[in-house]
């Protein structure tokens, strides 16, 4: 029997950065975050993915940067697809293709874009057409915070949520990020292994767990009443209870490097001259500062100047990830 070709579907989905972090899981097999979490969709950063399931492949063929995925790595997206297949009904392997514009796992949030953008492009490529907030759940699955990554603007994924949801569009609250970047080299350890590290052997990680429900929700009044000061001061409180449950692991997890303090210094330093900027710091070293447009070019023309300091990228919030499939 021949078959028609199956389309090729290509998704872009931007990264987001939390300004409320998500560290640690209540449910490891359905991928359940313990805290709750709100970040901001970058307009700078993607990831463009294209799928297209495959007759006669005997396994999926995963291209990341031009690189192909083998190992674990390849485990990990198949058995992503997995649930794709399980989903549609198609039992065929696919070629995927993706690539990021920005560097790859090193704390720039490349699994919220790369598994956002794969969610939705191979849910298309398969035939099915969700809505929204079952491709997020989906996306979820793969990695918790690219659920985030479906939606513009300012996005949630609170508590025992399965998807994550737009809280306010980026020109309600039109701010900036500037991802300062402080090393190219890849992390040495992902996410998901630093924060069952950190659940597992930090005596902080209770506390932490405990307390980011209430700084969500100061992040969440502050976004919603526009109150940049309020916002600021409990994304910088978000990062550093994160990190300070991380340090407290034995053995100690520190994505820091002496540029990432040295920056931190610098943003308090910038504030207290009269520039308001907050930081966040995620599982890599690079800092990233929210600041309001009115101060983007003054803060990142010092934030450069920082010794160690490779590339200041300004961000916008960015769009929902997007779709398209080409005919067949
Ligand atoms: C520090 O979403 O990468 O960036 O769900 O295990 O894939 P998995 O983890 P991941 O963790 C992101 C952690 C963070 C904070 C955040 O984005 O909320």
């Amino acid at each position: 029997m021949t078959r028609h070709r199956l389309p090729k579907a290509t998704a872009i989905a931007h990264s987001n950065i939390a300004l409320a972090k998500y560290w640690g899981k209540k449910d490891e097999t359905q991928n359940l975050p313990a805290t709750p979490s709100l970040s901001m969709t970058l307009d700078a950063l993607h990831t463009t993915t294209s799928v297209q399931f495959v007759e006669r492949l005997e396994e999926d063929e995963v291209t990341l940067n031009g690189s192909r995925l083998t190992g674990e790595d390849l485990e990990r997206l198949s058995l992503f697809m997995d649930r794709i297949r399980n989903l549609s009904g198609l039992a065929l392997a696919a070629r995927v293709e993706s690539n990021n514009n920005f560097p790859t796992a090193s704390g720039l949030a490349s699994s919220a874009s790369g598994f956002a953008a794969l969610a939705l492009g191979a849910t298309r490529a398969a035939g099915l057409e969700l809505p929204r907030s079952e491709v997020s759940a989906l996306a979820r699955l793969g990695s918790a915070s690219a659920a985030r990554s479906l939606f513009g603007g300012y996005v949630a994924l609170e508590l025992d949520a399965l998807s994550a949801i737009p809280v306010l569009s980026g020109d309600g609250f039109p701010l900036q990020l500037l991802v300062c970047v402080v090393t190219t080299l890849p992390k040495d350890k992902s996410s998901r292994l630093g924060m069952g590290h950190t659940a597992k052997t930090s005596p902080y990680y209770p506390a932490w767990v405990a307390s980011a429900p209430a700084v969500y929700t100061r992040i969440r009044e502050a976004l919603l009443a526009q109150d940049f000061e309020k916002l600021g001061r409990a994304t910088e409180h978000s990062a550093l209870l994160m990190h300070a449950s991380m340090f407290a692991a034995d053995p100690p997890l520190n994505y820091w490097l002496p540029t990432t303090l040295a920056l931190l210094a610098r943003v308090t330093e910038l504030r207290g001259a009269g520039l308001p900027a907050y930081a966040t710091m995620d599982a890599g070293p690079h800092v990233k500062v929210i600041c309001e447009p009115i101060n983007t070019r003054a803060l990142a023309a010092a934030l450069e100047l920082v010794p160690g300091v490779k590339q200041v990228m300004v961000c916008s919030p960015g769009p929902d990830a997007a779709v398209k499939v080409e005919p067949t």
